[in-house]
C-alpha cells in the first residue's frame, strides 16, 4: 500500500518587518493590545507589486532544494491562497510559470486557514492512487495589500502577515511512515463570519467603486465568533485524528496549529493537555499569515530539529468558512 510522505519543505517570508509599534502611524492601536490580544509582535509584508505567486516561487525554490529536485521533476501543483495573484487563472498557474515548467496540472484550493490541510488531503489521495509521484503543496499569502490600514480596519489590520510555506510530497512503500490521517470539516452557517464580501458574481457588477467605499472589499471578521468555534473544533479535529489511527496525544510529538492568534492556540493545548515543548507557535514573528502558516511552523521545526524521522506531527486548522481539519504524519 502506498503512503504520501512529506519529502521536504520550504519557507519564505518577506524582509519588510512590520512591528506593532509601526502599525500606530496608520490606525489607533497599540504594542499591548495586539500581544495580548494575540501574541503577535511583528508580521512581514511585501513590497507593492509582489504577489502571492512570488512569494510561493522562493518558498518552492527552498523545498525543490531541499529534497535535491529540480522544478522539472514536479509533476502536479497544489496551491492554497485566499489572496491569488488575480480574479482568475488559480494562482498555481503563474507559479508554475514562474518555476519555469508547464503541462504539469495546477490545482488552486480556496480553504483560507484550512488551506493547507485541504491541499493535503488531496494531495494524498492523488499520490496514494499513483496518479502523481511528485507534488508541490505551497500555502501562500500577501495579505498586506488587501488589508484597511486605518482604525476602520483595525481588528483585522494588527492580525494578518504576508509569507508563504511549501511541501514536496511523494510516495512511500513503508507502511510506518507518512501520512497516516486526514479529517476536513466546513460549517457554511457561518461563511459571513470571517469574509470578505466583493468583488464577487454575486453582484452585478462584480465591483465598482462603492463597494470599496462601503467596506465591503475589505476582510470583516466576528472575531469572537471565530475565537468561540475555534477553540472547539481543532481539539475535536486532533481527538478525530487519534481515534481514527488507534493513538494517543503521549504518542504526538509535535502539534502544529494554524498560528491564528496565540491565544487560540493555548486554549487548544489546555483542551488538549498538552505540554508546551509539543505545541509549536510562530504567531510573534509572522502573525497569520492563513494557508501559508502551518507550513512555515512545518518548516521551522524540521528545520531546527523538532521534528525528526520517527516523529508524529499533527496538524491542525481552522478559519474562514467555516473550515477545519487535523492531519497525523509519521515523519
Ligand atoms: O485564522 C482564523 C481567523 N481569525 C481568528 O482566529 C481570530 C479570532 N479572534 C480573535 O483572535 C480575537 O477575537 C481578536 C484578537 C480578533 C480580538 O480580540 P477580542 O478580545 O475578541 O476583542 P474585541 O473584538 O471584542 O474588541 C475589544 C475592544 C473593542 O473596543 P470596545 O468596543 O471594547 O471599546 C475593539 O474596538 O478592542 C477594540 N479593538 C482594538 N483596539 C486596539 C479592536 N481591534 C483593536 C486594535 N487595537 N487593533
Amino acid at each position: 500500500m502506498l503512503r504520501t510522505e512529506v519529502l521536504s519543505t520550504g519557507f519564505y517570508v518577506p524582509e519588510r518587518v512590520i512591528t506593532n509599534h509601526d502599525l500606530t502611524q496608520w490606525m489607533d492601536t497599540s504594542d499591548e493590545w495586539i500581544r495580548q490580544r494575540s501574541g503577535i509582535v511583528e508580521r512581514r509584508w511585501v513590497e507593492d507589486g509582489v504577489g502571492s505567486s512570488d512569494l510561493a516561487k522562493a518558498a518552492t525554490e527552498q523545498a525543490l532544494e531541499m529534497a535535491g529536485l529540480q522544478a522539472t521533476d514536479l509533476d502536479c501543483i497544489i496551491l492554497a491562497t485566499l489572496s491569488p495573484d488575480h480574479f482568475f487563472p488559480g494562482t498555481g498557474v503563474f507559479l508554475q510559470r514562474k518555476l519555469g515548467i508547464k503541462n504539469i496540472p495546477c490545482l488552486d484550493v480556496r480553504n483560507q486557514c484550512s488551506g493547507f490541510i485541504y491541499g493535503l488531503a488531496v494531495a494524498d489521495a492523488w499520490i496514494r492512487i499513483g496518479l502523481f509521484k511528485r507534488i508541490l503543496l505551497v500555502g501562500t499569502e500577501v495579505h498586506s495589500s488587501g488589508l484597511e490600514k486605518t482604525t476602520a480596519g483595525r481588528d483585522t489590520a494588527v492580525l494578518f502577515g504576508d509569507g508563504a510555506g511549501a511541501v514536496i510530497l511523494g510516495p512511500t512503500e513503508d507502511a510506518e511512515r507518512g501520512v497516516l490521517s486526514i479529517h476536513i470539516h466546513a460549517d457554511g452557517r457561518h461563511a459571513e463570519k470571517l469574509w470578505m464580501d466583493a468583488p464577487g458574481s454575486s453582484y452585478t457588477p462584480w465591483l465598482v467603486p462603492e463597494y470599496i467605499a462601503s467596506g465591503l472589499t475589505r476582510p470583516q471578521m466576528e472575531g469572537r465568533e471565530v475565537f468561540k468555534h475555534a477553540v472547539v473544533k481543532m481539539p475535536e479535529a486532533v481527538r478525530e485524528a487519534l481515534e481514527a489511527t488507534g493513538l494517543s496525544l503521549d504518542d504526538v510529538d509535535v502539534v502544529i496549529p494554524h498560528q491564528a492568534n496565540l491565544r487560540i492556540t493555548q486554549a487548544v493545548q489546555k483542551v488538549l493537555g498538552l505540554p508546551d515543548e509539543k505545541m509549536v507557535s510562530n504567531i510573534d514573528k509572522y502573525g497569520n499569515t492563513t494557508a501559508a502558516s502551518i507550513p512555515i511552523a512545518l518548516h521551522e521545526a524540521v528545520a531546527s530539529g523538532r521534528i525528526k524521522r520517527g516523529s508524529l506531527v499533527c496538524l491542525t486548522a481552522f478559519g474562514s468558512g467555516f473550515t477545519w481539519g487535523s492531519a497525523l504524519i509519521r515523519w
